[in-house]
């Protein structure tokens, strides 16, 4: 099926401004569908609307929500208003604290877990329900190899992004005989702004062989009707980022009877 078909009419993007969001938007528009674009900086998600505007004649919608608030998903909700969102994706999300778990203010680990557990998880429910009742749909949470295990420095990351790695497993098992797509797109080093500037923070240099952000959203969307895993650069049944393959993971999510 066309992506339009199968996800249109519209996507939301959360965490849209820049590097894979701001791919991804543009790789739907390339394929007919507009996007509602969140983040906190309204003037890059202004400069991408035009862009999109310009190259493709969708008028996509801005929405400039700071996704670690606790009415995130209110704020994203009010919005969309009545369109027809047929793709919701989870992007945003890295951990740009760089540091221990008690050489920061729990404020800054809780803003952290609101952005990858709470608002991601009120979104699926807002934009999943409307999708299971029409039969078709998509959510897409990007995620990291970091899901896989606790990695010192970045605990509260890691233990957010398992959260999503069970969470899409969970739900892809549930909403797959409604025709619903659920894929967790768990991603290596990525050329992103963000990632550049805490590289450089840390004085690492730049890696590589890392992915680009238009191959994430190209490899994504591809892989998004195939969840719940995408493990990026492998095949279905290799392991890399735990001793466990994405295919042997989905045998196991059918293989345990449900509740
Ligand atoms: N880059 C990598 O190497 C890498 C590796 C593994 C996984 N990932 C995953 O890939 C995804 C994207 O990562 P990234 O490196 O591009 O960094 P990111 O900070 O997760 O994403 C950047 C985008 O998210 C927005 N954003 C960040 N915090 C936000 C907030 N509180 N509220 C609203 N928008 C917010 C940013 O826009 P504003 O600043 O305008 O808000 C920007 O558009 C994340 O889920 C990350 O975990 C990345």
């Amino acid at each position: 099926m066309e992506l339009l078909e199968r996800y249109g009419p519209w996507a939301v993007i959360a965490g849209a401004s820049e590097g894979t969001g701001r791919a991804f938007a543009r790789k739907l528009a390339e394929h007919g569908l507009p996007s509602v674009l969140v983040a906190r900086r309204e003037a890059p998600l202004a400069a991408l609307r035009e862009e999109i505007l310009g190259k493709t004649g969708l008028a996509c919608v801005i929405a400039p929500v700071d996704l670690s608030a606790p009415d995130a998903c209110d704020k994203i909700a009010e919005a969309v208003g009545a369109r027809e969102v047929g793709l919701f994706i989870s992007n945003a999300g890295a951990d740009t604290n760089g540091a221990s778990f008690l050489d920061r203010d729990i404020a800054a680990w809780e803003a952290l877990v609101n952005l990858n557990v709470t608002t991601m998880l009120r979104c699926c429910h807002h934009f999943g329900a409307p999708m299971r009742v029409r039969g078709k749909g998509g959510l897409l949470l990007v995620n990291s190899g970091a899901s896989y295990g606790g990695i010192r420095g970045l605990a509260a990351y890691t233990a957010s992004k398992a959260f999503m790695l069970n969470f899409a497993e969970a739900l892809w098992g549930e909403l797959r005989p409604a025709g619903v797509d659920v894929l967790t797109l768990v991603l290596g080093q990525t050329d992103t702004p963000a990632y550049r500037k805490l590289l450089a923070e840390k004085h690492l240099p730049l890696p590589t062989d890392w992915a680009t952000p238009e191959d994430v959203a190209k490899v994504g969307l591809a892989r998004l009707p195939f969840g719940p895993i995408h493990n990026w650069g492998c095949a279905d049944d290799e392991a890399r980022f735990s001793p466990s393959s994405a295919a042997a993971r989905r045998q196991r999510v059918l293989l345990i009877p449900g509740m």
